[in-house]
């Protein structure tokens, strides 16, 4: 599947994902992926920063109340409009462009910084775009991303319960095999039913490869990595957030940061 037709499937789920999101049902992000990603993010303030697959901009405004100036980019207009008409409501200096991660609109050396929060594993050939990601940073620049964990997002993923119904484990997988597009229906588990039943299921097309893939692609695209995260939630977390208890049983995403020498 091509970056177009990615897009066009994004669109679709744009309107659903931002009601939903904007409510509060992407507990997973809201409660433990942001918090842990902001938390290993070097001081931003003052610098300029990409965020690349900005959909409708939550995170753009969190970097952009850090003191970052702020570019977002994402393939789908419709994330967009939301983005930009938040922008109008609540300015914060962020400025938003449609385009794609492995043609980024950009001189070379143009950013202190890039951000991908959950977006390269949805990109065809994320290699395209972490090369991209280099020719844009200026020397000593760093690219952060956070991608659905290769090792348990596999293309067979099983949830194993125990007795009382609690999560226990993961059947996992095909591995080593590679979808290049295939469509995943999912919502937001956290939302009530009849929330969830307003729109139909995302249709979210998915590309994996297995770990060694994506730091050897990091390595190619010349970035030197300097810090990984495997988020997982401690008991405080839980307590407030119990619907992502399942997060501690394995590990749903893989933060890394890596550095243009
Ligand atoms: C899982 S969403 C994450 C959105 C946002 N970063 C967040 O954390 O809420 C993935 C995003 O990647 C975007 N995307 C997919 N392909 C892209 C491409 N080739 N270039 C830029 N963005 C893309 C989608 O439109 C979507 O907004």
């Amino acid at each position: 599947m091509d970056t177009i037709r990615v897009g066009q499937h994004w669109n679709r789920n744009a309107e659903a994902w931002t009601t939903m999101a904007r409510a509060g049902y992407d507990v997973y992000r809201d409660c433990l992926n942001t918090p842990t990603f902001l938390a290993m993010l070097p001081d931003v303030e003052g610098r300029l920063g990409l965020d690349l697959g900005c959909g409708e901009g939550h995170n753009t405004r969190l970097l952009a109340q850090q003191g970052a100036t702020m570019i977002g980019i994402d393939i789908a207009s419709r994330f967009l409009q939301y983005a930009r008409q938040t922008e109008l409501e609540k300015p914060l200096g962020i400025n938003y462009i449609q385009g794609s991660g492995p043609h980024l609109p950009f001189a070379a050396n143009t950013f202190d910084f890039i951000t991908a929060f959950m977006s390269l594993m949805d990109i065809p050939q994320p290699s395209h775009v972490l090369e991209e990601c280099h020719r844009v940073l200026k020397p000593g620049g760093f690219l952060q991303f956070s991608i659905s964990h290769p090792c348990s997002d596999t293309p067979i993923h099983r949830k194993r319960k125990d007795k009382q119904g609690a999560v226990q484990a993961i059947e996992l997988g095909g591995y080593f095999q590679r979808l290049e597009g295939a469509i995943d229906e999912w919502t937001f588990s956290s939302a009530p039913e009849e929330i969830r039943n307003q729109w139909p299921a995302f249709q979210i097309p998915r590309f994996t490869q297995p770990l060694s893939a994506w730091l050897n692609q990091l390595v190619d695209a010349g970035l030197m990595i300097e810090r990984v995260g495997e988020p997982f939630p401690n008991e405080e977390t839980i307590a407030v957030c119990p619907h992502i208890a399942d997060a501690r049983v394995w590990p749903y995403f893989l933060h890394i940061r890596c550095r243009k020498p």
